[in-house]
Formats: structure tokens, C-alpha cells, sequence
């Protein structure tokens, strides 16, 4: 049997900025703002101190009171929290990208930001529609702004100082080197669907020899069909260390030195997958040449296109 570790408390140290990134995240994609507050609120309690926002989410003001009320409560200091938050695609330019961070701080009640990330690469007209579409309902993408033009724009928001670190979400191997290249401020974080179905593993070691950390988006499968936690070879390592299958997915990310993302609005749910312990070598192995299912459950790398349509199971 597994016992107890230290797994749930690793750091990943940033390649600039301050500090470190908590390995053990919460992610706060949740429509209700009233359950968003009410799951912060339960993931700090629990031991997350690594909250992921983003300005599309339309709930940073409710993750800002939970983050005021832990303040307030004593049992949070902002120097124990990590929180990353996302430029939304209509903020592409320029000139747009820093009142963008500036609305994000003021709803989150936030002086500084851990992270800031560029949400997809894909820019979006301009303007207060997150989602704007022609009369046919395509997205009606913004070609007058290069990824490149934004990121230079986030690194200024470094120098500035308000902003730790900055990075990029939904991106593919070839615009990351693109970006890489370009950049006077490396990415600190590259946030990705990432789970044992879909391990991007030439991404990582890219990220790796860059000093990049991988953020997992996903690391449960997102509860989707195929269904990662009733995969056979998931099974058999919980059944064998007695840990349940979230707690192996999630304990094989951290292991394989990335970050993960994961939402609950269950606190029963939040306290199992923040009780993470280290799996023994041979079962890392097992989900690394066992396991043959290839699913993405997300295409938002491909379109840009908002939204976590659920598949049917
Ligand atoms: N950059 C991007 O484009 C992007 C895209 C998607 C997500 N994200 C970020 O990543 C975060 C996590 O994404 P995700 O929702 O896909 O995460 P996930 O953890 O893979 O999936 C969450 C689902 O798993 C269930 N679940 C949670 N804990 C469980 C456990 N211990 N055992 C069994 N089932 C469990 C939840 O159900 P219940 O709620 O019913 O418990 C929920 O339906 C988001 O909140 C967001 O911050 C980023």
C-alpha cells in the first residue's frame, strides 16, 4: 500500500519571476459563480494553493471573495497562494492586453498575479463579445494582430511588475518554438490537456530542456468518454497501491514532474485528489507503455473556439 508522502506538497520552480509553482491545482472553469466561490472556498480549506483562473471564465470576482475570506479567516497568506489567470482571445492587441490583466487584478481583489497566460493563440475580433460570430455563426477570428505582437505585450506587463510570470495555454509544439524564439522573457508555464490518454510527451521534454513547466488541463479526463478513470491499466495500479483511480492520475502527473488541474465542486472529491502519494516506478511505467488509448478531449488547440463541450459518454 502507498502510504503518505510529500507528493501533494511539490514546487516546480519558475524560470523567471518568483518562486514556484505549486504542483497541486484547482481549476475554477466552473459556470456557477455562487458554486465557484463555494469550491474555492472548500479547494483552500483542503491544502490547494495553486488556483487557475482566466478572465473567460467570468467567475474571478467569485474566486477573489474566496481568496478575501481565507484572508480574512487567517488561514490563507498571499505568499502560501500561487494564482494564474488568462488573457482572453478578444485581447490579442496590444493595446488591449494590459487593461485586460488590470480587469482580472480588480476582480480577483489581487495586488500582483502569479501567472499570466496567454488562454489560446487563436486572436478573436476585438471587443466586450468573448464569443463573436458572423451571421453564419463562425467565429470571427482577428487577423491584425501576430502571437508574437501579444506576447511582447504580456512581457511588458512583467517589466511593469504587477505580473510574476507569463505564458501560454492551448499551444501546439511549433508555436511554442515560435514564441520561444521571439521571446525577451521565456514562457514560465505552457498549460495543456494532459492526462494518460493524451501524455504529450514531446511537449514535455521540449518544455523540459526550456525550463518551461507543463501545467495539465484535464488530468481526470474531464469526466469524459472514453473514460480515463475506468481504464483497465488505472484500475489495476489503484487496486494494487489502494489509492482510487483519480488519485493514480493525478499522482502520475506530478510524478512525471508536471502541474495539474483539477475541478471538483464536491469537497469530498477535492480532499481525495489533493491525498496524493507517490506510485512506485514499475506502475509509472505501466501507464507510460500500457496504455494505448490516444484521446483529446478538448479542441480548442484547433479552433480556439470556447467552450468544453461535453462528449455523450
Ligand atoms: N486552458 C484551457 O483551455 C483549459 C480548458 C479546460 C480546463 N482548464 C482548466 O483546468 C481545470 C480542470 O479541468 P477539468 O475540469 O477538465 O478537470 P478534470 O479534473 O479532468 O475533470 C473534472 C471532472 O472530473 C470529476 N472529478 C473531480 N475530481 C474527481 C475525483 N477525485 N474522482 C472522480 N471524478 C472527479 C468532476 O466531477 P464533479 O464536479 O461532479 O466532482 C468533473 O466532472 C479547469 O477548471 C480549468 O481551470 C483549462
Amino acid at each position: 500500500m502507498t502510504t503518505s508522502d510529500q507528493l501533494r506538497y511539490t514546487k516546480i520552480e519558475l524560470n523567471h519571476g518568483s518562486g514556484a509553482l505549486p504542483a497541486v491545482g484547482f481549476g475554477t472553469l466552473i459556470p456557477d459563480p455562487g458554486a465557484t466561490g463555494r469550491a474555492t472556498g472548500d479547494a483552500l480549506d483542503v491544502g490547494f494553493r495553486h488556483l487557475d483562473c482566466a478572465e473567460r471564465y467570468r467567475n474571478e470576482a467569485a474566486v477573489g471573495d474566496a481568496i478575501q475570506r481565507a484572508f480574512q479567516a487567517g488561514t490563507l497568506r498571499r505568499e502560501e497562494l500561487f494564482v494564474t489567470t488568462k488573457l482572453w482571445n478578444t485581447n490579442h492587441r496590444p493595446e488591449r492586453v494590459k487593461p485586460a490583466f488590470a480587469g482580472s487584478c480588480r476582480r480577483l481583489q489581487l495586488d500582483d498575479v502569479d501567472c499570466y497566460l496567454i488562454h489560446t493563440p487563436f486572436a478573436f475580433r476585438p471587443g466586450d463579445e468573448q464569443d463573436p460570430r458572423d451571421a453564419q455563426g463562425q467565429v470571427i477570428y482577428d487577423s491584425g494582430v501576430t502571437l508574437v505582437e501579444t506576447w511582447h505585450a504580456m512581457e511588458r506587463l512583467v517589466d511593469d511588475g504587477h505580473c510574476r510570470s507569463i505564458g501560454l495555454s492551448d499551444i501546439t509544439l511549433p508555436r511554442l518554438r515560435e514564441i520561444v524564439t521571439a521571446a525577451r522573457i521565456k514562457p514560465a508555464v505552457v498549460q495543456v490537456e494532459s492526462h494518460p490518454f493524451l501524455p504529450e510527451w514531446e511537449l514535455l521534454d521540449f518544455c523540459r530542456q526550456h525550463g518551461i513547466v507543463v501545467q495539465a488541463f484535464a488530468a481526470l479526463g474531464h469526466a469524459m468518454a472514453p473514460k480515463l478513470l475506468e481504464d483497465p491499466v488505472i484500475l489495476d495500479i489503484a487496486a494494487r497501491v489502494q489509492r482510487t483511480p483519480a488519485q493514480v492520475a493525478l499522482a502520475w502527473a506530478v510524478q512525471r514532474g508536471t502541474a495539474f488541474l483539477t475541478t471538483s465542486t464536491r469537497r469530498q472529491r477535492l480532499e481525495e485528489s489533493f491525498d496524493i502519494s507517490s506510485l512506485p516506478e514499475d506502475a509509472m511505467q505501466a501507464i507510460r507503455d500500457c496504455i494505448r488509448t490516444r484521446v483529446r478531449y478538448n479542441t480548442v488547440v484547433e479552433t480556439g473556439v470556447p467552450g468544453f463541450i461535453a462528449r455523450a459518454s
